[in-house]
């Protein structure tokens, strides 16, 4: 019998690794494939088209996409002894790195496609259509994809934007520049276009989104009278302009360098409400030798004195950032001086890693690598003095009574949660039809990975 019904459209899954610059990348994708019949799948073994959205920063994220693909090759099989067939697509910073190396190590891959290359996805399905066999596109065309970015749907008050991308910083440790090439900013316009669109849409909090987010670097708009140095702006300025946009009314940028933290981005934290009191600034090390063999730029004491700076400008501002541990040459009485570093800064919360060898980086080829074993330990003695920190910060939430913006159900019935300005996960029992708003919460307690609290309805402004 003929079957009548209309075909199905197709469906693909996205499975993404690593940093918010890939789920923002992730999401793009998914944009991008909607208007050609793709929906989202819910599990890889029923997608037509599977992509892989890949880390290279560490050895163990790059690892996981063989392992996964091992699966998928046996998904693949299942789906062609059905009379199916599944097209596999690996994407991003692994994709970059390591392009024909991938479909020679797993044949079952279909296409290579690098972090810069996305937006020729609906061209590149086109041509596997027609043409089997391993397409590989790993050019830099990042210009061009800003311009493919147009559309979008939000799907919540809270948003990503991307503003920058790539790094020239070289730190020797860092894939980055390699599979995200050369910094490159999106123009004032397309920026406050995309956040125009979301806001339309409800988003209330965008977050600014860039490997080095803060060196972002812009032609004011005609007609600019901010005052700003031959009519450039930096993320000072675009903070402040898109602060003025109905309905934002919160903004935050990630990942920032210590390096690009220039005085008008720092003033701006300090006078414009809107800009959440939240910094990522990572610093890797506190001890000059290992920051110098790291490429970093500035010394211990530099980064010391930049958050004294910041702090005098928002002195509620909650500190975060990134440490690596045993990088090569950094000795016990280096990696003490890092904990005496977190000791003075006090984070609100951090990430920290131990040093991964990346192949085609300086770092890898340096002498002296540290013991995995020692790794391990210092490891742990770091990550144990961070915890005690984030617990401090968020037990010292307790009592105070903070704006939190609402994003999504919680576990429990009758319960939202949402974001407090210094980024904690906040739970309260509030009404569905609170999602999106900013309402005041009385915290009460801490639970291991958020605040707990609830509406504050005595008529008290929130602080
Ligand atoms: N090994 C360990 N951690 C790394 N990072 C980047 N490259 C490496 C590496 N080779 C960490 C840094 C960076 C964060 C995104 O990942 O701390 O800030
Ligand atoms: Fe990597 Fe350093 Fe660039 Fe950050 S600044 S992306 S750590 S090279």
């Amino acid at each position: 019998m003929t079957d009548l019904r209309p075909k199905q459209g197709k469906s693909v899954f996205i499975r993404t690794y690593g940093c918010q610059m890939n789920v923002y990348d992730s999401e793009r994708m998914a944009d991008l494939l909607k208007p050609i019949g793709y929906e989202m799948a819910s599990a890889p073994d029923d997608a037509d088209l599977v992509i892989l959205n890949t880390c290279h920063i560490r050895e163990k994220a790059a690892e996981k996409v063989y392992s996964d693909l091992g699966r998928l090759k046996k998904a693949k099989a299942r789906r062609a002894e059905a009379g199916g067939d599944m097209t596999i697509a690996v994407a991003g910073c692994v994709a970059q790195a390591e392009g024909a190396e991938i479909s020679a190590r797993a044949p079952v891959v279909d296409m290579v496609i690098g972090p810069q290359a996305y937006h020729r996805l609906p061209e590149l399905l086109a041509r596997d259509a027609r043409s089997r066999g391993a397409i590989l596109e790993t050019d830099f065309a990042v210009e061009e994809k800003f311009d493919r970015l147009a559309a979008r749907e939000a799907d919540g008050p809270a948003a990503f934007i991307t503003v920058q991308e790539g790094c020239d910083k070289f730190c020797t440790f860092c894939v980055v520049p390699y599979t995200r090439g050369a910094e490159v900013s999106r123009s004032v316009d397309a920026v406050v276009g995309e956040a125009r669109m979301l806001a339309a849409q409800g988003v209330r909090e965008i977050t600014l989104l860039g490997q080095n987010v803060n060196a972002w670097a812009g032609a004011a708009p005609a007609g600019d009278k901010s005052g700003a140095k031959n009519g450039n702006w930096g993320l000072g300025e675009l903070c402040r302009h898109l602060a003025k946009i109905d309905g934002i009314e919160r903004i935050r940028f990630t990942t920032s360098h210590p390096r690009d933290m220039d005085d008008g981005l720092i003033a701006a934290l300090g006078e414009e409400q809107k800009l959440m009191p939240y910094l990522h600034l990572p610093v890797q090390s506190g001890a000059d030798d290992v920051l110098k063999a790291m490429n970093r730029g500035h010394t211990a004491d530099h980064y010391v004195r930049l958050i004294e700076k910041i702090r005098a400008a928002r002195p509620d501002i909650a500190i975060s950032g990134d440490f690596i541990v045993g990088f090569p040459g950094e000795t016990t009485e280096a990696f003490e001086e890092t904990l005496a570093l977190v000791e003075t800064i006090k984070y609100a919360s951090a990430y920290s890693f131990k040093y991964s060898r990346r192949p085609g980086t300086p770092g890898a080829a340096m002498r002296k690598q540290v013991a995995e074993v020692e790794k391990d330990d210092r490891l742990a003695r770091l990550q144990a003095l961070l915890e005690r920190q984030r617990v401090a910060f968020n037990s010292a939430q307790i009592g105070q009574i903070l704006p939190v913006l609402f994003e999504k159900p919680g576990r429990h019935p009758g319960q939202l949660i949402g974001r407090s300005p210094y980024l904690q996960s906040v739970h309260a029992k509030a009404p569905d039809s609170m999602i999106g708003s900013i309402a005041p919460v009385r915290i009460e307690g801490v639970t291991p990975n958020a605040l707990a609290g609830a509406l504050n309805d005595e008529g008290e402004d929130a602080a």
